[in-house]
C-alpha cells in the first residue's frame, strides 16, 4: 500500500524562531518515517510584503540548513525551494480562477495584515500578493495530494480553504484530489511572544526579545527566557488567564518531549526565576545541539535543494497536468 503524504512549508521572510520549531518543524521531523514527506521553504510567499532581494537570498539558505538542523533527513524527505519548482506558478493561477474575492478577504491572516497596513498607509498600498497569498498555499498543497499538513494554528483557515477547493474542483471537474487534513498539535501550535504573551511569537515582529530566534546565541536565548513577561501571582498552574507561564511550561513541554500536564506537575511547587531559569536551559540546551549540525550542512544547501527539486517536479508536474486536462487546457492524451 503506498504510504500517506505530507506537505509543508514555511515562508522566508525572517529568521526562524522556536515557534516555527515547535508549532511545525518538529512534527513534520516525527512524521517523515510514517509518512512520504515534501517540505518547501516557501519563497514565492516571501514576496507578498516587501523583501530586501539579499535579504530572502540568506533566509532562504538559512531555513534549508535549519530544517536539517532540527531533524529533517534528507533520505526520507525531499526538502526543496518552492520557486525551483516552476508548476506552483501556473497551479497558482489554476486555483485563483477557482476561487471567490470573498473567500479571500475573509481570511483572518489578510484581515490582520491588511488592517496593519490600512491604518499606516491606506487602502490602495495593500498589495495584491497579500490577498491572493492563500491560492499560492492551495496550489502547494494539492500539487503534492497531500493528507496531512502539520502547521501550527494560524494557518489552519488556510487549510480549510484548501479542503473546500479539492472538493470544489472533484465536483466541478471530477478530479481526485484528496482533501488534506490540517495537523495542529495539542501543545504549542501558538507559542506567545516573550515581551507580549497574549500575541504569538512572530519572525516578523521587530522587537527582538519577543522572539526566541533559532540562530540566536545561546546564552542570549537564555537570558530572553528569564525576561519573558509573566504575571504578578506566583503561582506556577496552567490557565488561560495565565498566558505567559502557560506559554513557558508549553515550550518547556515540547523541548522535553512530556505533557504539559506532567510539566505543570514538576513546576508547581516551583517558583517563577526557577521555571524560567529550567526553560532557559532546555532552550539552550537545544539551540547549542541544532546550531552544531547547522553549521555542518549551511554550505551544502545549494547542492541539496536543487536535488530536491529535481524530485518534487516529478510529483507537482503530475498533479498540475491532472488539473490541466481537467479543466479542458491539455488532451487527454497528452
Ligand atoms: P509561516 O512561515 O508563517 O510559519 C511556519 C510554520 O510555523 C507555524 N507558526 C507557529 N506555530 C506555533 N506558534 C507560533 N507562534 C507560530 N508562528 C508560526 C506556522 O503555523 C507554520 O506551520 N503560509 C505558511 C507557509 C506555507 C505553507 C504552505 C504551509 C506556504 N505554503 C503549504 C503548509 C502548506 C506560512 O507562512 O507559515
Amino acid at each position: 500500500m503506498n504510504k500517506k503524504r505530507i506537505l509543508s512549508g514555511i515562508t522566508a521572510t525572517g529568521k526562524l524562531t522556536l515557534a516555527n520549531y515547535i508549532g511545525a518543524i518538529r512534527n513534520i521531523v516525527k512524521f517523515q518515517d510514517e509518512y512520504e514527506s515534501y517540505v518547501f521553504i516557501a519563497d514565492l510567499h516571501a514576496l507578498t510584503l516587501p523583501i530586501d532581494p539579499n535579504k530572502l537570498k540568506e533566509n532562504k539558505k538559512n531555513i534549508y540548513a535549519l530544517f536539517i538542523a532540527c531533524g529533517i533527513d534528507l533520505n526520507k524527505t525531499t526538502l526543496f525551494f518552492q520557486s525551483d519548482v516552476i508548476e506552483h506558478g501556473l497551479m497558482n493561477w489554476l486555483i485563483t480562477v477557482n476561487t471567490t474575492i470573498g473567500e479571500l478577504s475573509r481570511m483572518t491572516q489578510f484581515k490582520d495584515k491588511s488592517q496593519k497596513i490600512r491604518t499606516s498607509n491606506g487602502m490602495e498600498t495593500i498589495p495584491t500578493g497579500l490577498l491572493m497569498y492563500p491560492t499560492l498555499m492551495v496550489g502547494d498543497i494539492l500539487l503534492y495530494d497531500a493528507d496531512l499538513v502539520p502547521v501550527g494554528a494560524d494557518q489552519k483557515q488556510h487549510v480549510e480553504l484548501t479542503r473546500n477547493i479539492a472538493q470544489r474542483l472533484n465536483n466541478k471537474f471530477k478530479t481526485d484530489f484528496k482533501i488534506p487534513k490540517p495537523y495542529i498539535p495539542e501543545v504549542g501550535s501558538r507559542i506567545m511572544s516573550l515581551s507580549d504573551p497574549t500575541k504569538k511569537m512572530s519572525k516578523s515582529d521587530i522587537n527582538e526579545k519577543a522572539s526566541i530566534y533559532l540562530l540566536d546565541n545561546p546564552e542570549v536565548a537564555y537570558k530572553k527566557i528569564m525576561k519573558a513577561v509573566t504575571d504578578s501571582e506566583g503561582k506556577i498552574y496552567l490557565s488561560d488567564t495565565k498566558p505567559g507561564i502557560k506559554n513557558l511550561l508549553s515550550i518547556y513541554s515540547s523541548l522535553e518531549n512530556i505533557s504539559l500536564q506532567e510539566t505543570e506537575e514538576r513546576f508547581k511547587t516551583k517558583n517563577y526565576g526557577e521555571l524560567k531559569n529550567e526553560v532557559g536551559l532546555s532552550v539552550k540546551k537545544f539551540l547549542t545541539k541544532i546550531q552544531k549540525k547547522y553549521d555542518e550542512v549551511i554550505n551544502k544547501v545549494d547542492l541539496y535543494a536543487s536535488c530536491g527539486a529535481k524530485k518534487a517536479q516529478i510529483l507537482a508536474n503530475k498533479n498540475l497536468m491532472k488539473l490541466m486536462k481537467a479543466l479542458g487546457l491539455k488532451n487527454e492524451s497528452e
